[in-house]
């Protein structure tokens, strides 16, 4: 159905080339901040003639993108720019993003792409509960469905209650939402009493968030679904720039053709080979009104070879390099404490992580929701476990307190999951 992904690795290698040196000129022609930079590091367009040349050229980072809001960036004139996406800033000035009106059409035909890799297939109903508005979640959803020639519900986040009775009434056979999300769907479900299995619900396509292996099982253990990690951030294009295949769930296919994936060294900046850890930077191959070039994600991970197409894989994420938290010297990830959680069936992904300090020291406590009222010795166990294999993991003595369902705080979009009072 996507003949593109069919591509010999000499094929997308020099089709890379060829858009990468037309991105580049792009952005240096049209794009003054990032030509600034370029002239800066005494590079030109020019001295592109290899893929690996691309690593002489400098970074944009979010600051980059910060400091010439909330138009600087574009690289076409603002008329022609058919939207505006803004990511949520959750400190300063939120990060603006353009698009033409081929920009947002090559995003369907991604999105289109990737709900297909994820199992979803021309005719079924998709169940939209990513928000809607200046997020790229709901509305970049939307349009690949489209694409795709599904039925699309557009739910946008909230409204727990009715998110269950339209996946029900209307027969969804696709859901797309975070994954924090979907669990507190599945809550929902419980508590109407109603099994998820007897709905048409049969794929989930989750990202815009961490989430471990532990919480695909649990979210495919408790709602009887196919749970698929779909990856993209608002700088790049939206969701949509990879997405795991369902016939194999092993890390996200990088749309290749279009966005060319680096891992650096997330101190020195320094390329690394595929296979190791540091964080991910971008690309845009084909993009019109922002394109970026070596664009910083703060993400970690490490590329893979390709399984189902030619195209590179990536792990899933660990975690962004700033939602590392240092605790007693210590560099923990939420996704690290997500992943000891959920080695106890009688835990749940439903947790939160709050940091203090009592004089010099910092405390780390972790509040979990079991899955049932737990009798007191049960709680104990479940407590006194985690508490363990916490040790075992980072040696830090955390703090363990085993809530009763429903006692975290339900995110309807990205789940918070560190509450920093130091
Ligand atoms: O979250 C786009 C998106 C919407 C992706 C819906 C997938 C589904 P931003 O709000 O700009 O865009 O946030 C991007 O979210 O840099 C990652 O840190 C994180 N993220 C997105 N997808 C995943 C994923 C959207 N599958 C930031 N796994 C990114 C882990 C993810 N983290």
């Amino acid at each position: 159905m996507f003949p593109e992904t069919a591509i010999s690795l000499d094929a997308l290698r020099a089709l890379q080339l060829e858009r990468l040196r037309s991105a580049v000129h792009h952005a240096y022609d049209n794009q003054a901040p990032y030509r600034a930079k370029c002239v800066a590091a005494g590079v030109h367009p020019e001295d592109l003639r290899r893929l690996e040349d691309l690593r002489r050229f400098p970074f944009t980072a979010k600051a980059d993108l910060r400091d010439a809001y909330p138009f600087g960036m574009f690289a076409i004139p603002r008329e022609k720019c058919v939207r505006i996406h803004a990511s949520s800033g959750t400190t300063g000035r939120p990060t603006v993003v353009g698009y033409s009106a081929r920009d947002i059409d090559l995003w369907a035909d991604l999105m289109a792409r990737s709900l297909y890799a994820g199992g979803a297939r021309p005719g079924d109903i998709i169940h939209n509960a990513y928000g809607y508005g200046l997020f790229t979640g709901g509305l970049g959803a939307h349009y690949g469905a489209e694409r795709l020639g599904c039925t699309v519900v557009p739910m946008s986040g909230g409204f727990g209650e009715r998110q269950v009775q339209l996946i029900r009434e209307f027969g969804a056979r696709v859901v797309l939402m975070t994954p924090s999300y979907m669990l507190a769907i599945a809550d929902e479900f419980e508590r109407q009493g109603i099994d998820p299995r007897d709905t048409a619900m049969r794929v989930g396509i989750f990202g815009a968030e961490p989430w471990t292996e532990g919480m695909r099982a649990e979210i495919e253990r408790r709602l009887g679904i196919d749970a698929v990690d779909i990856y993209g951030l608002s700088e790049v294009m939206g969701p949509g720039v990879a997405c795991e295949f369902i016939e194999s769930k092993d890390g996200p296919t990088i749309w290749e053709d279009h966005f060319y994936p680096e891992i650096v060294d997330p101190e020195t900046g320094d390329p690394m080979p595929d296979g190791e850890p540091g964080e991910l930077v971008f690309t845009s191959l084909t993009k019109e009104a922002m394109p970026v070039i070596r664009y910083r994600t703060r993400d970690l991970t490490r590329l893979l070879p390709g399984t189902v197409t030619t195209m590179r894989r990536m792990a899933k994420i660990t975690g962004r390099s700033d939602d590392m938290m240092i605790v007693r010297g210590v560099n923990l990830f939420p996704s690290q404490v997500e992943e000891q959680i959920l080695r106890d069936p009688v835990l749940t992904g439903h947790y939160v992580i709050e940091l203090s300090r009592s004089g010099a020291l910092d405390d780390l406590l972790v509040r979990v929701e079991a899955r049932m009222v737990l009798e007191g010795e049960a709680a104990q166990r479940s407590q006194a476990g985690l508490v363990q294999r916490l040790k075992g993991m980072c040696g830090l003595s955390a703090t363990v307190e085993v809530a009763v369902p429903g006692a975290v705080e339900r995110s309807m979009g990205k789940a918070r999951r560190v509450i920093d009072r130091r």
